[in-house]
């Protein structure tokens, strides 16, 4: 085993992209394993945490190294540890605090990862974790959709959006999504029943009646979403503002709580009005969780989509690639071929 590693690192917020450096191989906790990392993917909290956006929920200890999935192989597992053995192909994502897939190894929590779905590719599993973990939540866990709902999904032709099509088709939903025209056919294969061009067409003024919404993209489209949906219906937003009673379920503290009560007053208001409630969900970590989505995709009930796959050394050309914000599916960033 060696001792030093390649890895994707920030010395601090405002960086404008990640230094390959020489750093030591992350030291295990008695709960942990160490993987090494075969592919990890990239997601836009990579840059969201670059440029200091998460602060409030989140901050990290500087130098970091990035990155918030992975797919390797187990090579070496702490003395709490029964659930993997070295060999072990493994995925997932490591818990917040806990980041640093951008790297030739990775200690993780054991209860974070799951065994790699044998159908996979590295590449392949490398682009799950972390959208996969925030559709389920999403959609089962938090809307906890019944078959024939209808739901809309913004954006569903990117990293996130591929995946939580298929988690709503898997769970029976009626699906609507956005995004552009020549992304029509990728979605429409992944499920969605109904396609809106987001450049020509406000999805506000087509769709009624919905049971639920997954936001993707806050801000006012946001705020649009809560006519779409009936009385009594749910908006669950990833791209929001936090209000309140995230921050105390979060565990934030009071004056935090306070300062996410002002700012998203707009979008209690419109809950009061609308009688739809809101939900600004960040997503959580689980192996067992992977497990559910293991079933789904051995069975190929899921899969992943890729648009490109960088080497580690590209790894800020890959997240240059992401900023721009037009993905079709995931940016993978391959660590190591075998
Ligand atoms: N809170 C959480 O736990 C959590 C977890 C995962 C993701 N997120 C957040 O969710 C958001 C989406 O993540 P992602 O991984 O899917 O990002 P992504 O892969 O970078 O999204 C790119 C996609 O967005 C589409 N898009 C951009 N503007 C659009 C619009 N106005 N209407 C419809 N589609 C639009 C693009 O389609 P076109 O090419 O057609 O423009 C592209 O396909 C990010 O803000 C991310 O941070 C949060």
């Amino acid at each position: 085993m060696q001792n030093y590693m390649q890895a994707a690192v920030i010395t601090h917020y405002g960086q404008a992209t990640p230094h390959l450096q020489t750093v030591p191989v992350p030291a295990m906790r008695p709960t942990d394993v160490l993987v090494k990392i075969r592919a990890a993917s990239i997601n836009p909290i990579d840059h969201k945490t670059m440029a200091g956006d998460l602060k409030l929920l989140l901050t990290y200890r500087m130098p970091l190294i990035l990155g918030s999935d992975f797919a390797g192989e187990v090579v070496a597992v702490g003395t709490q540890v029964t659930r993997f053995k070295v060999g072990d192909a493994v995925y997932g994502r490591p818990r917040k605090t806990r980041i640093g897939t951008f790297a030739e190894y990775l200690a993780v929590d054991a209860a974070d990862i799951a065994l790699k779905p044998g159908n996979l590719t590295f590449n392949e599993a490398a682009a799950i974790p972390l959208v996969g973990l925030t559709s389920y939540q999403a959609l089962h866990d938090v809307l906890n959709v019944k078959p024939g709902q209808k739901v809309l999904i913004q954006a569903g032709a990117g990293g996130l959006g591929t995946l939580a099509i298929q988690v709503a088709e898997s769970l029976g939903a009626y699906v609507a999504t956005t995004t552009s025209p020549r992304n029509f056919d990728l979605v429409r294969g992944l499920g969605a029943d109904r396609v809106i061009d987001y450049h020509t067409t406000d999805f506000a003024e087509v769709l009624t009646n919905y049971d639920a919404v997954v936001d993707t993209l806050g801000g006012r489209q946001l705020e649009r979403a809560f006519s779409v949906v009936k009385r009594g219906g749910q908006v669950v937003s990833v791209a929001g503002l936090p209000n309140a009673r995230f921050a105390k379920a979060y565990g934030l503290p009071l004056w935090k709580r306070e300062l996410l009560r002002i700012v998203s007053h707009r979008l209690t208001r419109l809950e009061t009005r609308t009688g739809v409630s809101y939900r600004f969900l960040f997503m959580a970590p689980s192996g067992q969780e992977l497990e559910d989505l293991t079933a789904l995709l051995t069975t190929g009930q899921l899969h992943p989509v890729i648009d490109r796959t960088f080497s580690l050394q590209d790894v800020d050309r890959a997240l240059d690639y992401s900023r721009r914000g037009h993905a079709r599916g995931k940016i993978i960033v391959m660590v190591a071929q075998s």
